[in-house]
């Protein structure tokens, strides 16, 4: 039987654990399970580094985990992800606090906004929560490379299964913009991501957190939050708690169970299997674990940020 479960949280995943000496950078961590990933990580030992988009929101969020978890080891960069010249900056930023870095969680993450665009033309899902991880994680590899067993963890979701990345006209340019096909994409790419930096020897895996209230639904309209609760409704599955939620990411960062594995989805603290009529709610679409659109997308990657990253 698995350990754990949909309703685990990450005090249970992570008891017993003793993470001292290991320093783990938490992307978007100012709010939601990003910050409840944080927190637990480093009541578990380690040293944690999370990233804000202004010194005023990491501020207020290291006093918040300074306060949660009094003696742990913070500390935080600035990082703008739709932005890839202050990616670029924040790399750098980040490599001279942690010139080694043993887990590098990607959790932050926009959900069904309005169209908008990056300054390289990038819808701006895609742009945010593929393409600024993308050549934030490449860059940060060397550090990754100082760690002996070093994992990226993606934070996908199992709107994955709204669209798989439509490499024709994957800004919208030619097509009507859809925010929800716009977020399925640009989860489906953190998968595929998943695929190729594990192909490229850096272990990274994705995950579904559950369903969470937080910020995330800043830009839901009353409508989705009515579609979204019938689905609920009728599918019956159940909101977790932002420990719940958080609960996968930390599993995903530290499960013994997951040394020498890279390139799986993952949800309820477990390997998620495909998905299937028998369990609606639950699995993944098998696009989003494509060994050949994670080669495409990898490639469509480095032409966006104009930068080639063979890892090797
Ligand atoms: N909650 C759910 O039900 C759910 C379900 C499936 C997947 N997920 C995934 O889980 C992750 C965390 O979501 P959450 O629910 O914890 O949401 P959240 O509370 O809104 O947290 C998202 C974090 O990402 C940061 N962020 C947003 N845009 C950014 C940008 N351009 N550059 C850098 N950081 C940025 C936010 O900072 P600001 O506060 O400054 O905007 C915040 O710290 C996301 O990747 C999401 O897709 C969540």
């Amino acid at each position: 039987m698995a350990k754990f479960n949909a309703t685990s949280t990450t005090a249970e995943v992570l008891q017993g654990k003793n993470l001292k000496g290991q320093t783990v950078v938490v992307t978007g961590a100012t709010s939601g399970i990003g910050f409840e990933a944080a927190r637990s990580l480093a009541a578990a030992g380690a040293d944690v580094i999370i990233t804000g988009r202004s010194k005023a929101k990491y501020t207020t969020a290291l006093e918040a985990l300074q306060t949660a978890v009094p003696g742990a080891r913070f500390d935080a960069v600035e990082l703008e992800l739709s932005d890839l010249a202050q990616v670029r900056t924040a790399a750098a930023h980040l490599q001279t606090k942690a010139p080694r870095i043993d887990r590098l969680i990607n959790n932050a993450g926009i959900m069904a906004c309005p169209l908008s665009r990056t300054a390289e033309g990038c819808e701006l899902q895609f742009g945010t929560n593929h393409i600024g991880h993308f050549l934030w994680t490449c860059l940060l590899v060397p550090a990754l490379r100082q760690s002996t067993a070093p994992r990226v963890v993606n934070l996908s979701s199992a709107g994955h299964k709204y669209a798989p990345v439509n490499f024709d006209d994957p800004h919208f340019e030619a097509h009507a913009y859809d925010k929800w096909q716009a977020y399925g994409q640009a989860k489906t790419a953190n998968m595929l991501f998943s695929v190729g930096l594990t192909a490229r020897g850096i272990l990274a895996n994705a995950v579904h957190p559950g369903a969470i209230m937080t910020n995330l639904g800043r830009h839901m309209t009353q409508e989705d939050m009515a579609q979204f609760g019938s689905q609920a409704h009728e599918s019956g599955f159940e909101f977790k708690t932002v420990e719940q939620g958080a609960a996968t990411s930390v599993w995903a960062a530290t499960a013994p169970e997951l040394e020498g594995r890279g390139g799986l989805y993952l949800e309820d603290c477990g390997i998620g299997e495909p998905a299937s009529e028998a369990s609606p709610t639950t699995g993944y679409f098998s696009y989003g674990l494509d060994g050949d659109a994670a080669e495409r997308l990898w490639a469509l990657s480095e032409e966006i940020v104009g930068e080639q990253f063979t890892l090797a």
